[in-house]
């Protein structure tokens, strides 16, 4: 019977450690999840397409990183970056309806993508944000992605 008991509070016991690193976990990953999945509607989706349009002005003419992209598609490619950052901070799914799964860094192989055009294209945007007073609770949220996902992109040493 002592034995029963004992089996059946070290049960209750490890049922409990389990729920409680159920929540910890669940709580931790909706933070996660919801720091990016609100922006849009935080920021606004015009002023996310707004900071995409004051990146390519500065792409277009970028010594850098501007020879990389379609010169006879300007248009398509902001709208493509807008949709994706319109889709990833939880807005209208309109990247994936037209694109699929966004496979970013296979998409990016076809460019040689080092520190250099990393920073370049982090510069861009910062500026970019800036520009259009992306707001200061969400701009080092986005900061922080932006970064994450650009030094994701290299692709070759240095
Ligand atoms: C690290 C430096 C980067 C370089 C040099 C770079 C360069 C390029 C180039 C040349 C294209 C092709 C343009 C087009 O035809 O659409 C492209 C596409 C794209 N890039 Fe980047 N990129 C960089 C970082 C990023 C980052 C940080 C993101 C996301 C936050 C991003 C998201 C995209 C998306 C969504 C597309 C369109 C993919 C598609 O659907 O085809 N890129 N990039």
């Amino acid at each position: 019977m002592a034995a029963k008991s004992r089996k059946k509070g070290a049960k209750n016991q490890s049922t409990g450690v389990g729920y409680f690193f159920a929540f910890l976990c669940g709580h931790l990953y909706s933070d996660c999840m919801d720091e990016l999945s609100t922006l849009c509607a935080r920021v606004g989706e015009t002023k996310l397409r707004e900071m995409v349009a004051a990146f390519y002005r500065r792409v277009r003419v970028d010594d850098v990183i501007g020879t990389m992209y379609p010169p006879d598609d300007w248009e398509n490619a902001e709208k493509r970056l807008a949709d994706f950052i319109v889709y990833r901070f939880g807005g209208p799914q309109t990247y994936i309806e037209e694109r699929g799964h966004p496979r970013l860094r296979g998409r990016h192989m076809p460019f040689s993508i080092g520190e250099a055009e990393r920073d370049r294209w982090m510069k861009l945007m910062g500026e970019a944000m800036s520009e259009v007073a992306v707001p200061a609770p969400e701009a080092p949220i986005i900061g922080t992605f932006f970064a994450q996902v650009a030094d994701m992109m290299r692709n070759r040493p240095g």
